[in-house]
């Protein structure tokens, strides 16, 4: 198993450990609670080791205990919290020995083998009376209710199959000595569950009802629940309708065992939980009506007197019973009458009736509240089993529960122990060959090493009670069926002296001196399986008949009462033939039983009572002993030990795990036998850990399965992992083409439709482009369609374009695009618009000074643009205030001045008139006069008035002659000046004088005025050079340079 383990993934490994550690804390840990698998115990043959593991755990509350797969309960008889939901989801799904023994476990592993090997399979649930098997069924079924898939279909049958158990037991169930709800019928029951493990359906099978109790209870018993709940529990109307009274001690039925009221019992609200439960089996109200109208008149029935008449013959004297019986069975009163006081007797071809004893009639009575009782209770069965049948035709597993009544020993036994403990007798048989012997079979069969195990064969035992002709059962038959006078005790005598010598059958007659004493006359012994036990024989010959008068049946037959009609069909068999006795019905049922057990695999649960008492926390050693006994726990553990825990095909082995081995897997080519070598080879399991027989493998441990089946569990996984990523990639690879597909669709959809765009658009340019050419060529004409949106393109056109091309400045003279034809017009309105523009926002920038300035350079260009050839050049350079400032002019010459104010000064070279040497001077500017100043001096004084004239040359020389009026010789002549700032001198010397048109601006030579009458020239003209000199003819000449205009 360690190379197994190595070659699993991480968590398996840690899985194993898990179970390993939980097994040895189990080992380790059994000082307290003792081990759970008692596979695992030491002295696993001695009774004694046995009995003290169970003892410690049932203190523990651990009453559970394995011996392998079989699991061993006893009843605690107090409520443990270990059947809550939280539990069960713990158990489900998990394996075996994984947790702590629970039948939860049990019934996961059943339903887990069941889907995962589609076979059927049967818990048997066996034990004595008490021992807790009813509830251990339940436990299982309510398990199934919570863990199996659910539907709102499946939840139905769900309901239907958990709410068949109420109804069952109140019909079925009674309390007794050993047992407040002792089940008085064996139940087998089927669950069908559907592939995927729904429950589907189910179906019950009944097993002698103990009809007896009908009529008679031992003392401390009652009669079945059903009776108790309908008086306690049943509602005014009901009970008056059926003529009840709530009072049990009113009914004779009810009161032989002097305890109708039981402190553990609810009769009442056990009544609701019926009623609730036979609606949804699906009574309707009539057979709900019916069904209780039965049970009334079985009460009914119990409490009809007889009187002797003066024969000493039965008769009824107003019986008020009657009145209820006649109508709750649908029957007259009389025919009921002659019904229960005769019977009818067949001579030859007459019929004759004969009268009953008193004590005839009560006999009569009861069989008729037995049978009565007895038939509704199979007709029960099989109401449930139809509401509980699947109709569905496919094919389904089952699980079998089977919770049949335990071996039986009381002080006195009579015929029903009799036949219940044939009954566990033939299960013993069951379990014994399909465990002990088949194993010891099959071992054989496989040709494995069997060492073998001592157990007893109880075959003996059921040869001696139904072998034919010779058997019990047969004697039993004889005398009943036989002429003549056959009683009980004459039954005694046959059965001793056809068995007699048996070594398990012994009579007071045929024992020893010893055992006789422990005998009666009328008693016979029987050493069952499980131990001894002495049947009283009195009453066997009489129960097992079960006699029932014919007219009485005929009488039932005739009622309204749907159920009882369908109990007492007209086709039963006539009376001639007698009908089977009860033992017959029973053997033949548990043959039947035997045979449906037979085709399934077997889980074994054994209920063990602690004590006697239903009490918890007593453990009786005596009573467990006897039971780990006759349950045959000491054997099967042998079996176990000596044993191989699990068995399988090759074929289902290796089909099941081969997905473990490479080799194996998919697919194995050799035989099944060499498969299995294979993988096991590859798991790594040891040699003493497994057997390989003819056709199977045999497994020692369930560890070792567990191991497997956790790897498996893994596998699984990976390959389930696997092929959804295959099928996955299948899935997606079709989505992609089909994405790819769609997209190459979208794209041609797509493609076609941009292409149609541009054809669109291209059809749309070529017509713009037509329209552009056609407007191009006719836009010289006037507008038409032709060229109109040509001409309107133009002119937006060129708009454009012209907001993007205007001249910056007002200055710029030149940029302006040039329009297209039809553009000429507005272009020029344009443009002058724009100028405007343009020197409206100018004049709004400029100041009050540069304003001035301005004024003062319009007039400069007034009086020398195109006259003067450096003038141009004057323009740029801005005009100042005054070119000398105040505190520059001499004071003496302010002094004298200043009252007339002076607006300008600037240095001037003065040429003397006579001779012309240049001199620095000061030309001064006051509102009334121009004053020539040298220092302190004014050297002349031109008053405005007086000034004639102001002469400057056309060149670029800087010469100004100031012509004055010279009428007095004294008076100084005109003034031949040189000034740096000519323009701006003149010009101020206009503004301040007033003289407009004052300056002449002349060509070639100025002619001035020395003094009066005497003249002198000043010539000018363009030179290399700027010069100053005089010339040879006495003029001063001025040559100046030429300047190119800007
Ligand atoms: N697991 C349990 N936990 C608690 N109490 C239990 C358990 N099993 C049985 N009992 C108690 O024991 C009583 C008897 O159990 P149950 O009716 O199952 O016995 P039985 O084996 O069916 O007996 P019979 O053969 O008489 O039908 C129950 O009513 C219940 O009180
Ligand atoms: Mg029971």
């Amino acid at each position: 198993m360690a190379h197994m383990a190595l070659e699993m993934t991480e968590s398996l490994e840690e899985r194993c450990n898990r179970i390993l550690r939980n097994m040895e804390a189990s080992l380790t840990a059994r000082d307290r609670v003792g081990i759970q698998d008692f596979v695992l115990l030491d002295a696993y043959t001695s009774e004694s080791a046995f009995l003290d593991n169970l003892r410690k755990r049932f203190h523990e509350n651990l009453i559970y205990t394995y011996i392998g797969t079989l699991l061993v309960s006893v009843n605690p008889y107090k409520d443990l919290d270990i059947y809550s939901k939280k539990q069960m989801d713990t158990y489900m799904g998990v394996n075996f020995f994984e947790l702590p023994p629970h039948i939860y476990a049990l019934a996961d592993n059943v339903f887990r083998t069941m889907l995962a090997e589609f076979n059927n399979h049967f818990i048997l649930i066996s034990g004595e009376s008490g021992a807790g098997k009813t509830e251990a069924s339940k436990k299982i079924l309510q398990f199934y209710a919570v863990s199996c898939p659910s539907t709102k279909l499946l939840n139905n049958v769900r309901d239907r199959l958990l709410l068949s158990n109420p109804v069952l037991e109140a019909f079925g169930n009674a309390k007794t000595l050993k047992n407040d709800n002792s089940s008085r019928f064996g139940k087998y029951m089927d669950i069908q569950f559907d592939h995927q493990g729904g429950a589907v359906g189910g179906h019950i099978l009944s097993y002698l009802l103990e009809k007896s109790r009908v009529v008679h209870q031992n003392h401390g018993e009652r009669n079945f629940h059903i009776f108790y709940q309908l008086v306690e529990g049943g509602e005014e109307d009901l009970l008056r309708w059926l003529g009840l009274e709530r009072n049990c001690q009113h009914y004779s039925y009810l009161v032989q065992g002097d305890c109708a009221k039981v402190s553990s019992i609810n009769d009442k609200s056990d009544w609701k939980t019926v009623r609730k439960a036979l609606s949804v089996i699906e009574f309707g109200e009539s057979d709900i009506e019916h069904l209780f109208g039965i049970i009334a008149s079985v009460l009914h029935l119990g409490n009809v007197k007889f009187d002797a008449d003066l024969r000493g013959y039965a008769i009824l004297n107003n019986n008020p019973e009657m009145h209820w019986l006649s109508k709750l069975l649908g029957i007259p009163t009389q025919v009921l009458q002659q019904g229960l006081t005769h019977r009818k007797i067949e001579a030859k071809a007459e019929e004759v009736f004969s009268p009953f004893t008193v004590d005839h009639a009560v006999y009569a009575r009861d069989a008729l509240a037995k049978a009565i009782y007895g038939r509704t209770f199979n007709w029960l069965v099989n109401k449930i089993n139809e509401s509980l049948a699947n109709k569905d035709s496919s094919r389904k597993t089952v699980i079998g529960l089977l919770d049949i009544y335990g071996f039986e020993v009381f002080h006195v036994n009579s015929f029903e122990q009799f036949c219940i403990n044939y009954c566990n007798e033939k299960l013993q048989q069951l379990f014994i060959q399909l465990t002990l012997k088949s194993e010891q079979e099959e071992y054989e069969m496989e040709g494995i090493e069997w060492e073998p195990v001592p157990y007893f064969n109880n075959k003996i035992i059921c040869d001696l009670v139904e072998e034919k002709h010779r058997g019990i059962i047969s004697v039993l038959d004889e005398e009943c069926l036989r002429p003549g006078e056959a009683t009980d005790l004459t039954l005694l005598e046959k059965m001793e002296e056809k068995m007699g010598g048996h070594p398990h059958f012994i009579t007071h007659k045929l024992a020893d001196q010893k055992t006789r004493k422990t005998l009666e006359r009328g008693d016979f012994r029987l050493l069952h399986y499980a131990g001894e036990v002495t049947y009283c024989v009195v009453g066997f010959l009489d129960k097992n008949n079960d006699l029932l008068y014919r007219n009485v049946k005929e009488v039932m037959r005739q009622s309204k009462n749907a159920i009882i009609k369908h109990c007492f069909p007209s086709t039963e068999p006539d009376s001639k033939k007698r009908p089977e006795t009860v033992v017959t019905q029973f053997k033949n049922s548990l043959v039947g039983l035997t045979e449906i057990l037979m085709s399934k695999e077997a889980w074994y649960v054994r209920c063990i009572k602690p004590n006697e008492g239903k009490q918890p926390g007593r453990f009786d050693d005596v009573l467990v002993r006897h039971q780990v006994k006759y349950l045959g726990l000491m054997e099967h553990l042998r079996v176990r030990r000596a044993g191989f825990a699990y068995r399988r095909r090759y074929e289902i082995f290796l089909q099941r795990y081969k997905p473990l081995c490479p080799e194996t897997w998919p697919n194995w080519k050799g035989t099944a036998a060499e498969g299995v070598q294979c993988l096991i080879k590859h798991l790594g399991y040891k040699p003493d850990e497994y057997k390989m027989g003819r056709t199977k493998i045999f497994i020692r441990h369930p560890r070792t399965l567990f191991a497997t089946e956790d790897a498996f569990e893994v596998c699984k996984h990976e390959l389930a992992t696997r092929i959804q990523a295959k099928y996955k990639g299948y899935r997606v690879k079709g989505d992609y083409l089909r994405q790819k597909e769609a997209a190459t669709k979208i794209e041609t959809c797509w493609r076609g439709l941009m292409a149609r765009k541009e054809r669109e658009r291209r059809a749309w340019a070529v017509k713009v482009i037509k329209k552009f050419i056609k407007g191009f060529m006719t836009r010289n004409q006037p507008a038409c369609c032709d060229n109109s949106e040509y001409l309107t393109f133009v002119r937006q056109n060129y708009l454009t374009r012209l907001r993007e091309n205007l001249p910056k400045t007002v200055l710029d003279k030149n940029t302006w695009l040039t329009p297209p034809p039809i553009m000429q017009e507005v272009s020029q309105l344009l443009r002058k618009l724009y100028i405007r523009h343009m020197v409206r926002v100018y004049v709004k920038t400029i100041t009050p000074q540069r304003k001035a300035q301005l004024q003062l350079k319009v007039l400069t260009s007034s009086m020398f643009k195109g006259k003067k050839e450096n003038y141009p050049f004057s323009v740029c350079r801005p005009f100042m205030d005054t070119r000398i400032s105040e505190e520059d002019i001499n004071i003496k010459v302010l002094q004298t001045i200043q009252h007339e104010h002076i607006k300008y000064s600037v240095p001037v070279v003065k040429y003397d008139r006579n001779g012309f040497r240049p001199r620095l001077r000061q030309l001064i500017f006051t509102q009334a006069a121009a004053y020539l100043v040298e220092e302190a001096k004014i050297k002349q004084r031109i008053h405005y008035n007086s000034l004639k004239g102001v002469s400057v040359s056309n060149l670029s020389d800087n010469f100004l002659i100031l012509h004055v009026t010279c009428d007095d010789i004294k008076q100084k002549g005109d003034l031949v000046l040189q000034c740096d700032y000519l323009f701006e001198a003149l010009t101020k010397l206009n503004v301040v004088a007033s003289k407009q048109s004052c300056v002449k601006v002349v060509q070639g030579s100025v002619r001035f005025d020395i003094q009066p009458g005497r003249e002198g020239f000043v010539d000018f003209k363009s030179g290399q050079e700027s010069m100053v000199y005089r010339a040879k003819n006495g003029h001063l000449m001025v040559e100046s340079t030429r300047t190119k205009s800007r």
